[in-house]
Order: structure tokens, then C-alpha cells, then sequence
């Protein structure tokens, strides 16, 4: 699973025990705490002309619920959403839940976006949905690629959803750029972003979103009608989670990298096996030669207890993949690749 194994950080952990003991107990604001929208509005990404103030933020519960908000609010049956895929499964789900018609688009071999198809799926499109960076394929999409996104959108009306939920996660030789720092993008941009993988918080649910006005206030209008208000306390501990020095996410984000070498050497030259190296996140999207479903490898894997999911999960040209997460302890990572590269090397791929 994508699950930090680091714990929460303290400071964190004590900030919501005292915002407990102080009887900070009950409702909050329906958009969130007044004072965390302020701190996440001074420091999302800006383009120079644009700032942003509390009234452009909504807190969610998580950033699974600033994902469903968006689609909810925005999306009914006969609009089209463009999916670049693989992509993270929720995307998917959420427009069929709303009635939307999922336009899956695939990747190029390199699990880059393939400009020329998004350019032929575009026109028309009521949304297009993405990662940045990408889980399940550790891509991270470049400045270019996002300007060139934006050239394809002129003038139309199409919404762009960026989840860049993995945005701390980015390793040496790739810059990540947010779509909001994109001026061609800023303007239709819904933002999606969490405190659960940066901060190792995915238990605490908080994540928020940002956007077009009219788009933040719908979104405020959808998440406040089925979640109501979210955990007064949890929104202390996030607003604890802001003030954190870098060192302590940078400490991570060193741990992570260093696991990511670990995996890539460890599966690089093995017959049969391909990895595209991970440029950020903590997941490799692994292909394999063999003639085997993604969700049979899945269970034969299981069966030699190591957990890796199947790379149909995120789209029909996942197929042939599995997903590897080092969201894992270095111990775990070595048990689990010595023994799928024993199962692939001796059973699937001799
Ligand atoms: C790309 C992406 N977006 C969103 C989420 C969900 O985040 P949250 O825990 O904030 O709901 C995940 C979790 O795995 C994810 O991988």
C-alpha cells in the first residue's frame, strides 16, 4: 500500500492532544479551520499575478474526499473525463459514480504523457484527471509536458484535475513543477493536495484543495453535504504539521530515496523485468515478460507473502505490470524483491 512506515511526526501527535485537552471539541468552520486555510493559502504554489486567501481553500477529509468533492460537484452523466492511464484507480471510480464517461487515454512507453492521443481526446472534455507525481507509475511530469497540456486546453472549457499528493517525493534529476505554477493551467487548475504521505498522516485524513472560485465553492458546497464539518482537533495537528522544520520531511523524503536506488538496482538487469526508474512518489511500475495476468501474479506473489498490486488495477494498458511500493521498511523491501525476483526468475521467466 501507498503507507508511509514512518510514524506521524511528534509534534504533530501533540499538537491534536492539546487541541483535545483545550476542549477544541467541537464543530469547525464547514471549510475548515479559518486559520488553516489562511497557513495552506499562503503556501500553495503561485504564478506571479495570482495569490490565493483562505476563501480559495477547502479542507477535506483527505485528499480521497477533495478528489470525490471535485468530480461530484462537477461532473454528471454525458460529461467526459480524460484519463491518462495507468492512473490511481479512484479517478475512474469517482466519474462513474457521478455518471461521467471515462476516457481512458494510454501512456507512452515511457509512461510519459502521450501529447498527440490527449490531443485527439481533449476536445470536448468536461475534465481531465492526473497525478503528479504519479502514483502507480512514479512518472514525474515536466514543466513541457504540463506547458504543452496547457497549449491543448486553450480556449476550451475542460478542467484540469492535478493531484500532486506525491509533490515532497521528487528524486535527483527531476524538478517538480505544480500545475498551478503553470500559467496556462492555473486558471482551470483544481489542486489536490494531503498531509498524509508528505507528513506520514494517512490516518489522520486531512487533505484540501484549491481552484477556480465557482469550482472551491461547489466543491465546499458537495464535501460539507456528505461529510459535514471535518475533525477540529485533526486540523490543529495539521496546522502543527506547517510549522514541522523542513529537515524532519527531508529526513523521510532521504530514506525514500535511498529506497528507490535499492529497488531499481535490485530489479535492473534481471532478465525478463523492466523498470522505468522512478522519478518521484515511492512506487516502481514494474513489467514483466510472462504470460500471466497482472492479478494471477498478484496472488501467486501473495502466496509467497509479498504484497504488490496488480498493475490492471489502474487502467487497461496496466496490464503485464505490477506495482511496488518502498513505502516499506529497507528490511521488508529486501525479503520481498529477493523473493519476486526468485519467483520471476524461477517460475515465470526461466
Ligand atoms: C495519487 C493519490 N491521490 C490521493 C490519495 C489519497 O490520499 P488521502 O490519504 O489524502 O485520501 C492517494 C493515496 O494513495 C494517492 O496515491
Amino acid at each position: 500500500m501507498g503507507e508511509p512506515d514512518f510514524p506521524t511526526p511528534s509534534p504533530v501527535i501533540e499538537a491534536a492532544a492539546a487541541a483535545l485537552r483545550r476542549g477544541d471539541t467541537h464543530y469547525a468552520d464547514q471549510k475548515g479551520l479559518p486559520e488553516l486555510r489562511a497557513a495552506l493559502a499562503s503556501r500553495l504554489p503561485a504564478h506571479p499575478g495570482r495569490t490565493w486567501t483562505a476563501e480559495d481553500v477547502v479542507v477535506t477529509h483527505g485528499a480521497t474526499a477533495a478528489l470525490a468533492s471535485a468530480v461530484l460537484a462537477m461532473i454528471g452523466p454525458g460529461d467526459r473525463v480524460v484519463i491518462p492511464e495507468p492512473a490511481y484507480s479512484l479517478y475512474a471510480d469517482l466519474v462513474a459514480l457521478a455518471g461521467g464517461t471515462v476516457d481512458f487515454v494510454p501512456l507512452a512507453p515511457d509512461l510519459h504523457w502521450d501529447l498527440d492521443a490527449l490531443a485527439a481526446a481533449l476536445p470536448g472534455a468536461a475534465m481531465m484527471m492526473f497525478s503528479n507525481p504519479s502514483n502507480p507509475t512514479g512518472i514525474v511530469h515536466r514543466e513541457e509536458e504540463l506547458k504543452a497540456l496547457g497549449k491543448l486546453l486553450d480556449r476550451s472549457d475542460t478542467l484540469v484535475v492535478s493531484d500532486e499528493a506525491y509533490h515532497r517525493l521528487v528524486y535527483p534529476g527531476h524538478v517538480f513543477t505544480s500545475a498551478l505554477e503553470v500559467e496556462s493551467l492555473r486558471d482551470r487548475t483544481v489542486y489536490v493536495q494531503t498531509f498524509s504521505k508528505t507528513y506520514a498522516m494517512t490516518g489522520w485524513r486531512v487533505g484540501y484543495l484549491t481552484g477556480p472560485r465557482a469550482v472551491v465553492d461547489a466543491v465546499a458546497h458537495a464535501h460539507r453535504t456528505y461529510n459535514g464539518s471535518l475533525n477540529t482537533a485533526v486540523q490543529h495537528a495539521a496546522l502543527a504539521a506547517l510549522d514541522l522544520p523542513d529537515r524532519v520531511v527531508d529526513a523521510m523524503v532521504d530514506r525514500y530515496r535511498q529506497r528507490r536506488e535499492f529497488v531499481f538496482t535490485h530489479v535492473s538487469g534481471i532478465p525478463g523485468l523492466h523498470l522505468v526508474p522512478p522519478e518521484g512518489a515511492f512506487y516502481g511500475f514494474l513489467r514483466y515478460d510472462a504470460d500471466l495476468p497482472s492479478e494471477a501474479v498478484v496472488r501467486e506473489l501473495a502466496e509467497r507473502e509479498v504484497m504488490v498490486r496488480s498493475g490492471a488495477e489502474y487502467g487497461p494498458s496496466g496490464e503485464g505490470h505490477i506495482r511496488i511500493s518502498f513505502a516499506a521498511s529497507e528490511e521488508d523491501l529486501r525479503t520481498g524483491l529477493a523473493r519476486l525476483v526468485r519467483y520471476f526468475g524461477d517460475e515465470r521467466i526461466p
